[in-house]
């Protein structure tokens, strides 16, 4: 499965995990289709990347406007890989967070990422894969609907396993507390505590390394005989919290 001349399509390529991935993908070959909803964001990714020697076009895409999921997948030829960091974050449990607050982060990791199965489909080549991000590491009362959102994309990623099969696999990573680009409207201060109290209680001691997730992704794009999984990359959070 290797993705020498494979086109990878990745939602959300311009930060974070998903450039990281985009970047393993690239140097093993790929051609990358990256998104991002920040144009001048995305830009720099894609010019950088082209500098370095990479294939690599830019679309601009915001997962919760449904038209401009439709009209991405109208204007890219088939794809063999996809993957999705379209989502975001909460905290607050089902009374104390607002409701809107809960609905738009269900809404941002189940439905932006369930209308991007559903258009994507149309233009996934035979023996291609699509993977999904999930999370891990959050409880209900404190995190309620992206618990809501990330335990959904679980359930989905097995129905579109059956449903895509034998054609192409469906998976999702799920990863713990990473300081990535996420976080950067929280102080700074209030980053380097996160990241303390997840060292002092992950058994591994640390936080990952945004190249420790990404390679997840490439993972799951490269063996053909897993589908309809969600791998936890959280150093063993969940074992013991
Ligand atoms: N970092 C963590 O601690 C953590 C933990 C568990 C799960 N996750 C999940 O991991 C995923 C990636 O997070 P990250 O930490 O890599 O964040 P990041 O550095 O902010 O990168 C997110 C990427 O996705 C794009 N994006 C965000 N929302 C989108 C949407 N609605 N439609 C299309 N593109 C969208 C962003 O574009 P712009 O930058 O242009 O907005 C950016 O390219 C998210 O789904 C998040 O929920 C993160």
């Amino acid at each position: 499965m290797s993705l020498r001349d494979k086109t990878v399509v990745v939602v959300g390529g311009s930060s974070g995990f998903g450039k990281a991935a985009a970047l393993k993908a690239a140097e093993l070959g790929a051609r990358l289709i990256l998104t991002g909803r920040d144009p001048v964001k995305l830009g720099q990714v894609v010019a950088t990347m082209d500098t370095d020697g990479y294939q690599v076009a830019g679309h601009v895409l915001d997962a919760a406007n449904v038209s401009t999921i439709s009209a991405f997948f109208d204007k890219i030829d088939r794809f063999d890989h996809l993957i999705s960091m379209a989502g975001g974050f909460m905290g607050g449990g089902f009374l104390d967070a607002d409701y809107e607050t809960i609905r738009r982060a269900v809404d941002e990791k189940l439905f932006a990422n369930l209308q991007i199965a559903r258009h994507a489909v149309k233009r996934i080549a035979d023996g291609g894969s699509m993977t999904f991000t999930s999370g891990s590491g959050g409880r209900p009362h404190s995190a309620s609907g992206a618990i809501i959102g990330n335990e959904a994309i679980s359930s989905m990623v097995q129905g579109l396993a059956v449903e895509l099969a034998p054609k192409a696999r469906v998976n999702a990573v799920a990863p713990t507390w990473t300081e990535t680009p996420l976080w950067r409207d929280m102080p700074a201060t209030n980053v380097q505590a996160t990241r303390a109290h997840f060292a002092g209680t992950i058994p591994l001691g640390r936080t990952a390394e945004i190249e420790e997730v990404a390679q997840a992704y490439l993972f799951l794009m490269q063996c053909g005989f897993i589908t309809g999984q969600t791998i936890t990359v959280d150093g063993g959070l969940t074992l013991v919290s």
